[in-house]
């Protein structure tokens, strides 16, 4: 019997509550973004003294707690007062105005939306928010198809901020001047965590994911360290939850390194955004570089031209940039040879997260 005096009986887990480690859970305080906060509330604070708020374009890598941020904010403003009215709208979902504007409706509580035009609906939202005041955060704003929505809020809503999310800072920039003119945005960055805050969050997950002292503190680290590696939070999350069941399939008490290993075994299968994300052109070129792997940047330009590509080289370069960015594909950069410094791109056949 000695044998399993150390075995997880049937009607045990390792977990106590598994659902911490979704990647839509928050926290009761999300640590280590206490300035990015602050900074959102700055902007939102006018509008308690029935003055207008001001504008913010937030960009930085994917997982790192933007959203996790926006709806923290929110979440505190909902308790604080009930004439600042919060909306947001994944951009992803929900990408063109008519969308959008449904959308909004629905969180303003008004339903009788059917049959109505995208004229009449911004009439609606105008009606119902100019009597107050509102906080609009468009969550992935490069995914929007048109910026009709943003310009009738920027010109006709009288007491507002709007925040916009993403991760391209380049995206402003490219961004139509009559919007930007209105606009007028405050930036803020969101920086990667290092190991030390990756760490910190992770157990914070722990604490609430899984029974007292189940994770031996070597594993912990061993995830962390992934984790900071990858600068994605949601791997470390996802890790967290494959350790665990790991652990468990093995009847283990005690999660450890070896089940973190196999669960990073698993995980390396996958990256984390869906190709969906990705607009026709990346996809073309996305495309291209897996059917010409391993080839330099300039002949996968000329082929991309071949093939009635539209943009141009710069522009080229940075969308294989943001390829790798999505860990769609890998860069080398080659010194010397014929020509110069040039770039290898790599097509990298890895699965997507949130592709599950
Ligand atoms: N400081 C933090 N404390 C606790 N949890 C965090 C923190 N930062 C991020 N997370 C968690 O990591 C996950 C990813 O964060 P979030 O969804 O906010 O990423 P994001 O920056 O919006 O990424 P993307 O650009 O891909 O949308 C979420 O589950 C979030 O709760
Ligand atoms: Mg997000």
């Amino acid at each position: 019997m000695s044998m399993f005096k150390d075995m997880l009986r049937g009607d045990e887990s390792l977990f106590r509550n598994e659902m911490a480690l979704d990647f839509e859970f928050l926290p009761k305080v999300l640590p280590y973004r206490e300035n990015e906060q602050r900074h959102f509330a700055t902007c939102i604070a006018p509008l308690l003294q029935s003055r207008n708020g001001r504008n913010l374009f937030i960009y930085g890598a994917p997982g790192i707690g933007k959203t996790a941020a926006m709806r923290f904010v929110f979440r505190d403003l909902e308790e604080e007062t009930d004439d600042v009215v919060p909306i947001y709208v994944n951009c992803w979902q929900k990408n063109t105005t008519f969308k959008i504007l449904i959308e909004i409706c629905d969180q303003l509580g008004y339903k009788l939306t059917h049959n109505k035009r995208t004229e009449e609906l911004f009439e609606v939202v105008k009606g119902i928010v100019n009597k107050k005041a509102a906080v609009f955060a468009f969550d992935e704003v490069d995914k929007v198809e048109d910026y009709d929505f943003l310009y009738s809020l920027l010109e006709e809503i009288f007491k507002k901020s709007v925040f916009l999310i993403t991760n391209h800072k380049d995206w402003l920039m490219e961004l139509d001047q009559r919007i930007k003119s209105r606009l007028l945005p405050e930036v803020l960055e969101f920086r990667r965590y290092s190991l030390a805050e990756t760490k910190g969050i992770l157990k914070q997950r722990i604490d609430y994911a899984f029974a007292p002292g189940v994770w031996e503190e070597n594993a912990v680290d061993a995830v962390a360290a992934r984790t900071f590696e990858l600068e994605d939070l949601r791997s470390g999350l996802y890790l967290l939850r494959e350790s665990g069941l790991a652990a468990e399939a093995k009847s283990s008490r005690k999660v450890m390194t070896d089940h973190v290993r196999e669960a990073v075994a698993k995980m390396d299968e996958f990256s984390i955004k869906p190709r969906s994300e990705l607009d026709d052109d990346m996809q073309v070129i996305l495309g291209l570089v897996k059917s010409n792997s391993g080839k330099k940047i300039g002949d996968l330009f000329r082929l991309y031209q071949q093939e009635g590509g539209q943009s141009v080289y710069k522009t080229f370069q940075r969308k294989i940039r943001k390829l790798a960015d999505g860990k769609f594909v890998s860069i080398q950069s080659i010194k010397g040879g014929a020509d110069g410094t040039t770039s290898i791109i790599t097509y990298q056949s890895t699965k997507k997260l949130t592709e599950f």
